[in-house]
């Protein structure tokens, strides 16, 4: 099914037609005030049960930032950018508010998994975009997967709370702004009442087609989802992580 879709966005929606992740920031703060308003931006954010599963760990003490920028791959924009979080879920707090009352707490991994996930995450989006709209540059670091275990500990992290990803946040460089990066089509993501039987050839290779700006994107996915690829390296540092944060689901 074709659909139609908008090449510009009306002004209220502008900011997500010009989202693209920075990865070049200049040496500066956020403007007074601003971290205050990107934070409760994010607070906003709807949360399942009124559960409040993330918390966020800000990284100011210049040492641990390089540390952990080390532990993510070396990225160097996590070195850059005027703010950056380790974004968690967290099981943690909400078992302490249940015991707290004399509840007896019942929530296992594999639910404290997802809606602790989708919890932090709808917080961090929100985040992105009111840090975009006030003008400035954002990037996830999902690099944080290749040390969980170690990231936790560095962070003091109790069982319950898992790092997820970094959100770096920071002025963005005029020089090195990156263009906007294109999208798999809408007809393979977005679908009507069920989902489709299979996808065909063609309707595969019309991902490529849109995906393919630079280079063939089977290189860029295959080094991460291929057989071999990072994603398969992360498995077992993150067997280590749940074990070591009390997440692993248990039989039931
Ligand atoms: C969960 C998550 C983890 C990511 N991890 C990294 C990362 O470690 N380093 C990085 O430079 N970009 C990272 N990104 C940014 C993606 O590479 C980027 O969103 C994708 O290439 C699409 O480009 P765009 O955001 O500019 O549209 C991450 C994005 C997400 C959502």
């Amino acid at each position: 099914m074709d659909h139609p879709i908008p090449v510009t966005f009306p002004p209220a929606l502008a900011v997500f037609g010009q989202h693209r992740s920075v990865r070049f920031f200049l040496h500066e703060p956020l403007a007074p005030g601003d971290l205050d308003l990107i934070i409760e931006a994010g607070r906003r954010a709807p949360t399942d049960a009124q559960g409040h599963m993330y918390s966020f760990v800000r990284i100011t003490d210049a040492a641990r930032r390089d540390r952990l920028a080390t532990l993510c791959a070396n990225q160097q924009h996590i070195r850059d950018a005027a703010e950056f979080f380790i974004v968690c879920l967290d099981v943690h707090r909400l078992r302490r508010l249940i015991e707290q009352r004399g509840g007896e707490w019942g929530m296992r991994a594999r639910i404290g998994l997802i809606y602790g996930a989708t919890d932090a995450t709808m917080v961090a989006q929100n985040m992105v975009v009111a840090a975009e709209a006030l003008g400035y540059g954002t990037c996830y670091i999902g690099a944080v997967q290749n040390h969980t275990d170690l990231i936790a500990q560095e962070l003091a992290l109790p069982p319950g709370v898992l790092p997820l990803y970094g959100l770096c946040i920071g002025v963005i460089d005029p020089e090195k702004y990156p263009p906007v990066k294109p999208r798999i089509p809408r007809a393979l993501c977005f679908f009507e009442n069920s989902y489709p039987a299979d996808f065909t050839p063609a309707e595969l290779e019309s991902a490529y087609a849109a995906m393919s700006v630079k280079r063939d994107w089977y290189e860029s996915i295959r080094t991460y989802f291929a057989a071999g690829g990072t994603m398969a390296h992360r498995e077992p540092v993150m067997a280590r992580a749940l074990r070591q944060q009390a997440l692993d689901p248990q039989p039931v």
